[in-house]
């Protein structure tokens, strides 16, 4: 029926570009390996776009032009799954895994010796949606809904790109994927950051902004919104498969998009360690998974486990700790930071998050604590997500009961009473930049708050490295007026050391001289360390440890740092007119200069990094040490490693590069056997060091 008034060069012109079209579309929203470049791909767009406009007879609704085409719906229709979407039974432990898996051989007779074959996915946290092919072409897309009718969101699907609008090859003639709409992690981010900014609703996370994103009623929303739709099931289908793994590769064939996270495990220990590499995957992973899903691979066996309810049988989601809790908030406070920067805490009935305990949360700043209205009492969303500090995501005001408290942030500063100004952010204090914020900052660079918090970065691991010099002694060195200045830490002798106070339980006791003397030690050590955890040390506002060791390559000297220009610092990577400017500001205080010359006067010296390699052995390595080694101290071996660019660290972990292991090593050594760690003896250590 097409193009009776075209000419059938124009006709094939247009399918050519559409195959064209759509064929990149695939390689970059389904493969993420794009061929051609953005100019080139919307040059075709271009012309298709202009053959269809002068050829209206020849549009079809499966062009690549028509993903966004509809008018917005006056509501959404809905749709009858023919066959029912179902939901997955949960496990939350190892426990439950092995039960789960035998029960099923139970059902199914199977011996000691025989198996299960699974496939495993990652549990999208996303919005599960069918979608439904005719000959190839896509017809209509429905949300899961209750399980038996969900709506039609046909048009905003159209929208996706990683929904082909067309399948690849010899197509079944009818087909229905299952599978789920995500919004990747930072597609979520920027989409926030651009809500806040035109003053409209920010999502809580990437899931509800997935889910939202898709029922609107105006498709050209839902096309502003980046989405992608992995697919991992097949309803009805005209086209049998004898197992999950070949559907898995045939939807792929036929143009979907998958996670290339999916696996096979044969038996429940192998389905242990997939839920264990994607756990730690987790946050490297694009988009939010909260679980893996278990699924028996035959189709004939899954036809005889059948389902119980609304659950299938044979598949099972294994969850991962949740990341989000709601707890209750007992107080708010404002914490002073080692820039003075005031940052409001609300501190939590504990509550567990992400197998953690959680008794505090960050509100970030003024803004952000007004924005999310959270006041004392308040029942809270608390996150926690891989290494990041816990935040307030929001009050869950249904619950309110009107006795809840707005908190009123200080006009002064809390610690010590100063005036407090407020300024813009473009970055935080370790030099990360951040949305940008105004926030609270105390005036007076003497703030006992300030001064705590200076002293415990300046002794901490990063930095100079004072072993056993944790918060509870830094507090007590500025509470009872030992420190004033970071050099005070210098003057101090192992009996005044012993005399600092310890507390267990309800007793205080003096810390003695055993421990005295190795804090002694310990602070003595430290006058050498590498010239970029001094320079980290010295706490300059936008240096953190990665910017530091930029420093101290290019300034070996540290008065040529302090005497360093602004135009001359703004040529170091990274550098721009904000941070060169708050380095100078530094080194322009009178007191911070008065800080470093007390330093090396009372015998700091740290070493420049040529000293260090940075093509050793060692170079970038983690190395833990374990047991006695007969030619070396600990220090003298962690001395030679740190010379070659390597860091020691007291606990092996999967970070750990290298275990040096001497005579009567322990645990430790077990451990790195049991985490793949590579071992040495000493042997091995000592032709490491000599080459
Ligand atoms: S299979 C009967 N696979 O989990 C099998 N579901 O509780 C049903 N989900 O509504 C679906 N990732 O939204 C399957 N890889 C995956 C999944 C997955 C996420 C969601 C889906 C479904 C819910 C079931």
């Amino acid at each position: 029926m097409a193009a009776k008034s075209s000419s059938p060069e124009v006709s094939r012109r247009v399918e050519e570009l559409r195959e064209e079209i759509r064929d990149h579309d695939h390689r970059y929203y389904v493969l993420d390996q794009p061929i051609i470049s953005d100019a080139a791909y919307d040059k075709l767009s271009r012309e298709l776009q202009e053959l269809e406009a002068a050829h209206p007879e020849l549009r079809t609704p499966d062009s690549p032009t028509q993903r966004v085409g509809g008018a917005p719906a006056p509501g959404f229709a809905k749709v009858v799954h023919r066959r029912p979407m179902l939901s997955l039974a949960n496990v939350f432990d190892e426990g439950e895994l092995e039960d789960f898996d035998a029960g099923l051989r139970r059902r199914l007779d199977l011996g000691e010796g025989q198996p299960i074959r699974y496939t495993c996915e990652p549990k999208f946290d996303g919005l599960a949606v069918e979608l439904i092919y005719e000959e190839g072409r896509f017809v209509q897309g429905s949300t899961r809904g209750d399980g038996e009718v969900g709506e039609d969101v046909t048009g905003n699907l159209r929208t996706i790109r990683s929904v082909p609008l067309r399948l690849h090859g010899t197509a079944p003639a009818r087909l229905e994927v299952r599978g789920e709409v995500v919004m990747f992690k930072r597609d979520f981010a920027a989409l926030n950051r651009r809500q806040e900014e035109a003053g409209e609703k920010v999502f809580a996370n990437p899931r509800n902004a997935a889910a939202g994103s898709l029922r609107q009623l105006d498709p050209k929303i839902t096309a502003s919104r980046p989405l992608t739709f992995f697919a991992y099931e097949v309803g009805e289908s005209t086209e049998a498969f004898a197992c999950h793994e070949e559907k898995l590769r045939r939807l792929a064939a036929l143009g979907f998009k998958e996670s290339g996270a999916w696996r096979i495990a044969s038996g429940v220990e192998e389905l242990k360690s997939y839920w264990k590499s994607i756990l730690e995957q987790r946050h490297e992973l694009p988009y939010e998974v909260d679980g893996v899903v278990v699924k028996v691979d035959d189709e004939d066996l899954r036809a005889r486990l059948g389902q119980v309810s609304k659950s299938p049988r044979w598949a099972v989601a294994y969850k991962f700790p949740p990341e989000e809790e709601t707890t209750r908030v007992e107080k708010i406070d404002v914490q002073v930071g080692r820039t003075g920067v005031l940052t409001p805490v609300a501190h939590l009935v504990p509550v567990r998050v992400g197998g953690v305990m959680v008794a505090r949360a960050t509100l970030h700043n003024e803004d952000e604590l007004r924005r999310k209205d959270v006041r004392v009492g308040d029942r809270v969303v608390v996150r926690r997500a891989g290494d990041v500090i816990p935040e307030v995501v929001k009050v869950v005001v249904e619950v309110r009961t009107g006795r809840e408290e707005p908190f009123e942030f200080p006009k002064t500063c809390p610690a010590c009473g100063a005036e407090v100004t407020r300024e813009v952010l473009e970055e935080d204090e370790s030099g990360k930049s951040v949305k940008l914020a105004a926030a609270w900052r105390c005036t007076n660079s003497a703030c006992p708050a300030q001064l705590k918090e200076r002293l415990r970065h300046f002794v901490s691991r990063r930095a100079m490295d004072i072993e056993g010099l944790g918060n509870e002694l830094v507090e007590q060195l500025v509470e009872k007026g030992h420190v004033r200045d970071f050099a005070d830490i210098y003057r101090l002798g192992a009996e005044d050391w012993s005399n600092l106070d310890r507390v267990v339980g309800e007793e205080t006791y003096k810390i003695g001289p055993k421990v005295g003397q190795k804090l002694a030690d310990g602070v003595e050590r430290s006058k050498h360390v590498p010239l970029r955890r001094f320079y980290n040390a010295l706490g300059i506002r936008g240096v953190n440890e990665a910017f530091a060791a930029v420093l101290a390559k290019r300034y070996p000297a540290v008065d040529a740092l302090v005497r360093a220009d602004k135009a001359e610092l703004e040529l170091l990577p990274g550098v721009g007119p904000t941070r060169a400017s708050w380095i100078r500001q530094f080194f322009d205080r009178e007191e911070n200069r008065e800080v470093i010359r007390h330093l090396l006067e009372v015998g700091v010296e740290p070493q420049p990094e040529a000293a260090v390699q940075t093509g050793g052995a060692f170079a970038g390595k983690t190395v833990v040490l374990t047991g006695t080694l007969a030619a070396f101290s600990r220090d003298q071996a962690k001395a030679e490693i740190e010379r070659r660019g390597g860091k020691v660290s007291g606990s092996v972990s999967k970070k750990t590069d290298l275990v040096v292991a001497g005579a009567d090593a322990g645990s430790k050594r077990k451990k790195a056997q049991e985490l793949g760690v590579a071992v040495v003896d000493e042997a091995g250590f000592v032709e490491m060091l000599g080459g």
